[in-house]
C-alpha cells in the first residue's frame, strides 16, 4: 500500500533548534517508517539562505523518507496543506533573561502564524510550539486559529519532562523507563513544578525511595533552573535536546503513549487551571489526541505549586492581551 506523504512544517529552520530537528524528521521518527514526509521550512526573510543551505545538506543525507522540501518566508505557503508544526522560530534567552522576558517580541510572531495555520493548514493539523515563552505563544497561536480545534495548538514541557527523568533515573541507578506517572504541571518556566507525588519506579513509590529535603530543594529547582544552567555552561540555549523533547511530543501524539508524559495543552479547567490556559498537564496520548488524566486528588503541597503557574499564565495571558482574539 502507498501512503501518502505528510507535510511537516519547521519555523525557525536556519536555527540550531532545528539543526537537529529536522534530521529526526526526516529519518521517519516522528510519523513512523512507511510514512514519507515533505518538509516544508519557514524562516524570515534574512535568514532564507541560510535554510536553503540546511536543505542542501537534508537533501545530502539522501533520506529514503524525505519527499520534498519547499524553503519559504511566506506563512501562507508554509502551512498550506500542513499536517503537522513546530514553531520554534523565535528569539532565545540569553544569560540573566527569564524566558518571560522574550514575550513582548516574540509573542508577534505567533499570531500570524495561527492565523496562517487558521487558513491552510490541512484538518488534521497539530501544532507544537518550541519558542519561547512556549505557554502563551501556544495561546496566541491558538486565539488567532479560531477555525481550529483548540486541542490541535500544544506547548512544549516535555524537555522538563525529560530533565525530571533523567535525573531521577541518576538519583536512583536506574533506567528512565523505569519510571511511571511523573508529570511536570505548569509553565515551561521557572515556576514549573515537576511532580513526585504520583511517580514510582518499578512499582514502588518514587516519594518513598527519596527524602523530601532533596525532592523540594534539589530535585525540583534543578530541573526547573536547567535552561538556565545550560544557557550558563553552554554559553546558548538548549538545542538537541530541546528538538528530541519535540520528537518525543510530536511522535506519542500522532503514534500513541500509554505511559503519562507531560504535555501543555489548552486547559479544560481540570486541577484549579482555568479554562483556556495553555499547562503542562499528566497525559496520555490515544487516538491522535491528548488526553488529560482526570480524578487525581491534590494535596495542598501541589495545589499550592500549581496555582503560582495559573498565576504567572494568567500575568502573561495580560502582557499579551493586545494579541489575542
Ligand atoms: P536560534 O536563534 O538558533 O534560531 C531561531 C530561528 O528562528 C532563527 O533562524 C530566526 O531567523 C528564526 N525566526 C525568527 N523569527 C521567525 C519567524 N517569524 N518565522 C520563522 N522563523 C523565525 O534559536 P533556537 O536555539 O533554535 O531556539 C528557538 C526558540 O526555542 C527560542 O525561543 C528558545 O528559547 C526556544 N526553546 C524552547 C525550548 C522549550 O523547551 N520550549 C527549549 C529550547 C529552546
Ligand atoms: C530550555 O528549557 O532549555 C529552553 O526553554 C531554553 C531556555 O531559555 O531555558
Amino acid at each position: 500500500m502507498t501512503v501518502s506523504p505528510k507535510k511537516i512544517v519547521v519555523t525557525g529552520a536556519a536555527g540550531n533548534i532545528a539543526y537537529s530537528l529536522l534530521w529526526r524528521i526526516a529519518a521517519g521518527d516522528v510519523y513512523g517508517d512507511d510514512t514519507p514526509v515533505e518538509l516544508s521550512l519557514l524562516e524570515i526573510p534574512q535568514a532564507v539562505g541560510k535554510a536553503e543551505g540546511v536543505a542542501m545538506e537534508l537533501s545530502d543525507s539522501a533520506f529514503p523518507l524525505l519527499h520534498n522540501i519547499q524553503i519559504t518566508d511566506k506563512a501562507e505557503e508554509a502551512f498550506d496543506g500542513a499536517n503537522a508544526a513546530f514553531l520554534v522560530g523565535a528569539k532565545p534567552r540569553g544569560k540573566g533573561e527569564e524566558r518571560a522576558d522574550l514575550l513582548a517580541n516574540n509573542g508577534k510572531i505567533f499570531a500570524p502564524q495561527g492565523a496562517a495555520i487558521n487558513g491552510h493548514a490541512a484538518d488534521d493539523i497539530r501544532v507544537l510550539v518550541v519558542g519561547n515563552p512556549a505557554n502563551t505563544n501556544a495561546l496566541i497561536a491558538q486565539q488567532s486559529a479560531p477555525d481550529v480545534p483548540a486541542d490541535r495548538f500544544t506547548a512544549l514541557m516535555r524537555l522538563d519532562h525529560n530533565r525530571a527523568l533523567s535525573q531521577l533515573a541518576a538519583k536512583l541507578g536506574v533506567a528512565t523507563t523505569d519510571f511511571d506517572s511523573v508529570v511536570v504541571w505548569g509553565n515551561h518556566s521557572a515556576t514549573q513544578f515537576p511532580d513526585l507525588t504520583f511517580a514510582t519506579v518499578k512499582g514502588e513509590k518514587v516519594i518513598d525511595l527519596i527524602d523530601q529535603e532533596w525532592y523540594v530543594n534539589e530535585f525540583i529547582p534543578r530541573v526547573a533552573n536547567r535552561g538556565a544552567e545550560i544557557i550558563e555552561v553552554r554559553g546558548s540555549s538548549s538545542a538537541a535536546s530541546a528538538a528530541s523533547a519535540a520528537i518525543d511530543h510530536m511522535r506519542d501524539w500522532i503514534q500513541g503513549s500509554e505511559r503519562w508524559v507531560s504535555a501543555a495543552v489548552v486547559s479544560d479547567g481540570s486541577y484549579g487551571i482555568d479554562e483556556g490556559l495553555v499547562a503542562g498537564l499528566p497525559t496520555v496520548a490515544r487516538d491522535g489526541r491528548w488526553e488529560v488524566i482526570q480524578g487525581l486528588d491534590l494535596n495542598d503541597f501541589q495545589r499550592e505549586r500549581i496555582a503560582a503557574n495559573v498565576a504567572e499564565l494568567k500575568a502573561e495571558r495580560e502582557a499579551v492581551a493586545s494579541l489575542l482574539k
